[in-house]
């Protein structure tokens, strides 16, 4: 038998539901303005890195919720429960990373051009059917999945960080770690009529495409922020790709988990960072007063934001 085949049929056999828990935190940050424009460190180039995603979270989770919300009555069990969280979750983090970036404009950058690049993204995707939405989604989950796990991992990445942002980033990045499957196992479920080979050739087809896309529009957000502060695009390139690929750089250190996700019979879980949700929220209890159970704490239905 096709060893594609083989992987398919062990990884849907062996994913147990529920195994990995979903669980909305509850989470009001305040006091953003407080690291001052450089809040990572006072480097520049760091916080652009980190800038430049929380720009384009808003807009980019919305569009995530609306091609999950597709799903929702599609869906059934555990995997109907998952996409509720999964929403659920996204929608605290649009809420806080909008707080983000209300206090990024404050400190006098204008992120309306970051604002375009994810517009157009989504934008490009509203005329595509439910299925390419979700699988696009499926690939976004990844990125997000392997970078945040790389910034729970080394804590270099938020070394210097002002708290209350660094409580946002770590929460965030722990969420994304549990529900890194959702959009995943949606997908797998909507193209069950479907040949292994066909799906696998989709979705590292449409990885392959989503990554590049998310590369190059996050690179143009960091130039464009950098020149904000008055640093040119021929100087900011460079210091760029060299704080993403240097040794031990966000951007090196996820190319091997990127590249997991071209495995015919990948799953999100054959990466087992789960250890990393408990050393999150170990970080999170640090940065948190006692009064404020960070984990487990149920959170009341977020609003959920339309995708424009
Ligand atoms: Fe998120
Ligand atoms: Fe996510």
């Amino acid at each position: 038998m096709d060893q594609t085949i083989v992987n398919e049929r062990k990884n849907a056999l062996s994913r147990k539901q529920g195994e990995h828990q979903i669980v909305p935190r509850k989470m009001r940050t305040r006091d953003l303005d407080a690291g001052g424009r450089h809040w990572l460190g006072g480097d520049p180039y760091a916080t652009a890195f980190f800038n430049a995603l929380s720009a384009v979270f808003p807009r980019g989770e919305a569009f995530m919720i609306e091609s999950l919300s597709a799903w929702q009555d599609k869906v059934s069990g555990q995997l109907a429960d998952d996409v509720k969280n999964f929403i659920q979750q996204e929608a605290a983090h649009s809420r806080e990373h909008a707080g983000m970036n209300r206090a990024l404009i404050r400190s006098g950058y204008d992120i309306a051009p970051l604002d375009l690049a994810i517009r157009k993204f989504v934008e490009f995707f509203s005329a595509t059917s439910d299925l390419t939405k979700l699988g696009a989604t499926m690939c976004i989950e990844h990125l997000t999945a392997i970078v945040a796990a790389e910034m729970l991992a080394d804590p270099r990445h938020l070394e210097g960080c002002d708290p209350e942002i660094k409580k946002l980033w770590i929460w965030h990045g722990i969420e994304e770690i549990e529900h890194k499957a959702v959009a995943f196992d949606v997908w797998m479920h909507a193209t069950r009529e479907w040949s292994p080979f066909r799906r696998w050739i989709t979705r590292t087809s449409m990885v392959s495409t989503v990554s590049f896309t998310f590369f190059i529009n996050r690179t143009r957000g960091q130039v464009e922020l950098l020149r904000q502060d008055g640093v040119g695009w021929r100087q900011a390139l460079p210091r760029i790709i060299q704080y993403g690929f240097k040794k031990g750089g966000i951007g090196r250190r996820v190319l091997k988990p990127w590249a997991q996700f071209l495995k015919p019979g990948f799953h999100p879980w054959d990466i087992d960072d789960h250890a990393l949700i408990d050393k999150g929220e170990a970080m999170l209890a640090e940065l948190t007063p006692v009064s404020v159970p960070v984990a487990a704490v149920k959170q009341a239905p977020v609003p959920i934001a339309k995708a424009a």
